[in-house]
This record gives C-alpha cells, sequence and structure tokens, in this order.
C-alpha cells in the first residue's frame, strides 16, 4: 500500500478513536477520497487563486501585520510556506507530507494543532479546493508540477 494512502486511511481511524499521548493530532478532518487527483498543477495559477481568492484580506500585509504573521500575497506566499516554521513551530508545507503539513490541517481539519480551520470563522474551502492544496504538498510543492509522477505511483486512493 501506498504511504500516503495508508497514512490516509488509518490517520482518520486514529484521530477518531485513539487518544494519542505523544503528539497532537488534528481532528475533525474532512475526507477528500471522492475528488480525483489533479496530476497537472501550476502554483501561481492554481494554489495562489485560491488563496487570493479566501484568505488574501486577513493573510496580506496590512502595513506589515498580516494575521498570524502569515503573507500570502503573490510574491511572498510560496517562500513563506515551503519549508517554513508556523507559529506553533511545525512546519507550513512539508513537500511530500500533506498530513505534516500545517497548511493542510488547517484548510481540512476542524481542530488542526493549533488555532481554528482556515478561513477562520467562514465556511471550509469546497472539497476540490482542499484536494488541490492535498495533491500539490504530496507531488512535492513544485511551483509547476508534471504528469511525470503519474505511472507505478498513486499517492491517492
Ligand atoms: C477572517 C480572517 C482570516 C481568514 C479569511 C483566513 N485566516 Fe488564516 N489565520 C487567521 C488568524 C487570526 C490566524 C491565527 C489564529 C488561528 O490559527 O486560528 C490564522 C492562522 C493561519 C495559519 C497558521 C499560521 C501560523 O504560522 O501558525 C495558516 C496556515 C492560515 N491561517 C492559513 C489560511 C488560509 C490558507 C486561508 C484561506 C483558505 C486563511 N488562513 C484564511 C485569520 C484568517
Amino acid at each position: 500500500m501506498p504511504r500516503a494512502l495508508h497514512h490516509r486511511l488509518f490517520g482518520a481511524a486514529l484521530c477518531v478513536f485513539v487518544p494519542l499521548a505523544a503528539s497532537a493530532q488534528p481532528s475533525g478532518c474532512t475526507s477528500i477520497a471522492s475528488v480525483p487527483i489533479t496530476w497537472n498543477i501550476d502554483y501561481a495559477n492554481d494554489i495562489q487563486t485560491i488563496f487570493s481568492t479566501r484568505c488574501a484580506n486577513c493573510h496580506v500585509d496590512h502595513a506589515g501585520n498580516p494575521q498570524a504573521g502569515l503573507d500570502l500575497d503573490p510574491k511572498w506566499s510560496y517562500e513563506n510556506l515551503v519549508g517554513t516554521p508556523s507559529g506553533s513551530g511545525e512546519i507550513l508545507v512539508v513537500p511530500g507530507n500533506p498530513q505534516a503539513s500545517v497548511l493542510f490541517q488547517k484548510i481540512n481539519c476542524d481542530t488542526p494543532v493549533a488555532g481554528l480551520r482556515m478561513p477562520r470563522l467562514r465556511p471550509a474551502l469546497p472539497l476540490a479546493e482542499q484536494a488541490l492544496i492535498y495533491d500539490w504538498i504530496m507531488l512535492g510543492a513544485p511551483r509547476i508540477s508534471d504528469t511525470m509522477f503519474a505511472s507505478g505511483f498513486e499517492p491517492r486512493p
């Protein structure tokens, strides 16, 4: 079983049924299993568009003071997310590992490792947008992805 699928199936079950003592786990996460995987993702067109549409009014540089210090302006968002620590110390985007990425937890789970689900106090992102962010991270959080992984590697059920 691919590691990702394994994590998806068992991670969800663990969240609900097993009180984990070791490290904080997100809970109330939405299943994206019904959404087909997207292989070709252009960060600027596909991912940034979500941020600019749904997150920008809080996470832009209002005179040097975006919410949670996270500036998702198109000029800085990639560097501010990929490999960058969150306010609580976990990494916002861990390339290849959506579950470990605070960004994905924050848009996929009612109770992320820290703070509230995003967009804050608004309806959750459409499932397709949650899945797109998952796929982008799973594909290694590239600026532009291509179909080279499509043969023999299946990160989604
Ligand atoms: C209404 C304002 C608002 C909107 C809209 C919003 N956020 Fe936030 N965001 C916040 C606040 C306030 C915090 C800090 C408190 C918390 O985590 O709940 C935060 C925290 C975060 C963090 C954690 C940052 C860190 O370093 O700990 C991430 C990641 C994040 N938001 C992503 C998003 C994304 C992605 C969207 C759009 C889908 C979004 N937010 C929409 C206000 C907002």
